[in-house]
């Protein structure tokens, strides 16, 4: 399926050129707030005139849903787009306009949208049994499939999600350890729950979220990444539980990590007792079927998995050694397994639906090729977008690693030596590559006039679906949108 022909350059707009002069930034200077405002009511105008039925969902949704939203992360500002279909790398709104999709369910769906082995196993599973409150083959079978793809993985419990495997994987170090701290780095993203708001955004002093007892923040300690003679003090009085990572650094490697780092927690967690835990949410079945362990030969004590594992359907999963889920194995002691054992319920864990489009994703992606094809789309995208705004002399870069990346909007001098390659972003610090730019939120709504939807955070997805086509519309969209910001008086 192809974008339909209403999701074309955008046409006609109104500039803020027509604004009093006194309001208009010259270009090459950063523009101003009022230069700003006007440009995004500009962009909003335009989206609002093209999306009357995403426009009139967002005013019902907004009455009913916090926000107008399910996931913090989809609010955008007003109006939202209502997606109604998707097939490949492309989906549609309501309006009947298409969008070349970089979230991708939240890199979920590393083979795309509507994949048929995946959504022909999701039918056949609900016709069966939608959940039938017992254990089934299909959890057997995922499980052996996560035991044959990820390195480590002995033993596999699964959860409803990686928010949920991030905490199980601390409650069982916790458990094996009987040390309550844990150890996080700055901008490492662990999911919603309440050990992990802590070290997530800039400033990396204030928690993510209120609503989280400070005891309960006090527990998690955030170090900034690649130090390690701060892990070291942090972990030389042996009371940290687990030191827990996104192995390819902060939000999918927005802020990578140096070379040997992980190497060092690996030595470091050994000598003071402390469980490595990778999560491996994002890059698990990714960046390789076996993950950033199989890549890198380093072997955490837990890893905590979801997204891609599940097919696009709700699931996750810790897995590791069989030592590392001791004490979660019942003793046959009634009285010992009622106090001792780490103890997880959840009514959706590997439900077989779930179970079957997990079952479907990972036999896509054994073989690797779907990560290949991922990894190269990216590296040409990457290179594509560089050579743009190298050209347009705009202060933006493309950058990341395997098929996540990340566009830099936030500092002209460093997005240009980002881009032309003259360093590399693991030399940059994290609060500067966390930070989004003035234009960031901007250039993403003009993107979406463009046909192309780039999630607002600090990472976006490719799939194996995206090809040729979508690569050429992409680098255009741009162009039209970088032109559109200029026409705007913003670059
Ligand atoms: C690295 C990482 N860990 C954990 C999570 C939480 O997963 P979920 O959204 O399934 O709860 C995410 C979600 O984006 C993630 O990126």
């Amino acid at each position: 399926m192809k974008a339909s022909p209403s999701s074309g350059p955008s046409k006609g707009s109104r500039s803020v050129k027509d604004a009093p002069a006194a309001t208009r930034a010259p270009r090459h200077a950063a523009p101003t707030a009022e230069v700003l405002a006007l440009a995004k009511r500009a962009i909003e105008a335009r989206i609002s005139e093209r999306c009357p039925k995403s426009l009139a969902l967002a005013e019902r949704g907004r009455k009913v849903l916090p926000g107008g939203v399910a996931h913090d992360n989809r609010y955008v500002g007003v109006p939202s787009l209502y997606m109604q279909k998707a097939r490949g790398a492309r989906k549609y709104d309501v309006d009947g306009r298409g969008y070349i999709d970089y979230w991708v369910g939240h890199g979920a769906l590393l083979m795309g949208h509507g994949r048929r082995e995946i959504v022909e196993a999701v039918h056949l599973a609900a016709q069966e049994v939608m959940h039938p409150g017992a254990c089934h083959e299909r959890e057997v079978l995922w499980a052996e499939r996560v035991r044959a793809l990820i390195p480590t993985a002995e033993c596999v419990r699964f959860t409803a999600s990686g928010s949920e495997a991030s905490a199980l994987a601390v409650r069982l170090a916790r458990g094996l350890t009987g040390r309550d701290a844990i150890v996080k780095f700055e901008g490492h993203f662990h999911g919603w729950l309440d050990h992990a708001v802590n070290g997530i955004d800039v400033p990396f002093e204030t928690p993510w979220s209120v609503g989280v007892p400070g005891a309960v923040r006090a527990l998690t300690r955030v170090l900034p990444a690649n130090d390690l003679a701060a892990v070291e003090r942090a972990l030389e009085g042996r009371d940290v539980a687990a030191l827990i990572l996104e192995p390819t650094g902060a939000s999918g490697g927005s802020v990578p990590l140096a070379e040997g780092f992980l190497e060092g927690l690996r030595e470091a967690c050994s000598r003071h007792g402390t469980l490595l835990i990778f999560d491996e949410v994002i890059t698990g079945f990714r960046v390789a079927p076996g993950g950033m362990q199989a890549k890198t030969g380093v072997r955490p004590d837990l890893t905590c998995l979801a997204k891609v594992l599940a097919g696009g359907m709700p699931g996750g999963a810790v897995c590791g050694p069989k030592p590392s889920f001791e004490p979660m194995q019942f003793s046959g002691d009634g009285a010992r397994d009622r106090t001792q054992r780490v103890a997880q319920y959840g009514t959706f864990n590997a439900s077989p639906v779930c179970a079957a489009a997990g079952n479907a994703m990972l036999r896509l992606v054994q073989g690797g090729e779907p990560c290949r094809a991922a990894d190269q789309y990216t590296a040409q995208l990457k290179r594509r977008l560089n050579a743009l705004f190298k050209n347009e002399g705009v202060p933006f870069a493309a950058y990341g690693v395997s098929s996540v990346f990340h566009l830099f909007t936030a500092e002209a001098a460093a997005a240009e030596l980002l881009r032309d390659g003259e360093i590399e972003a693991v030399q940059i610090k994290a609060d500067r590559l966390k930070k989004k730019g003035m234009l960031d939120g901007l250039l993403r709504r003009a993107l979406l006039l463009e046909g192309v939807d780039l999630p607002p955070g600090r990472q976006a997805w490719v799939s194996a679906a995206h090809g040729d086509e979508e690569l050429e519309e992409t680098v255009d969209a741009f162009a039209r949108a970088i032109h559109a910001l200029r026409e705007l008086d913003c670059l």
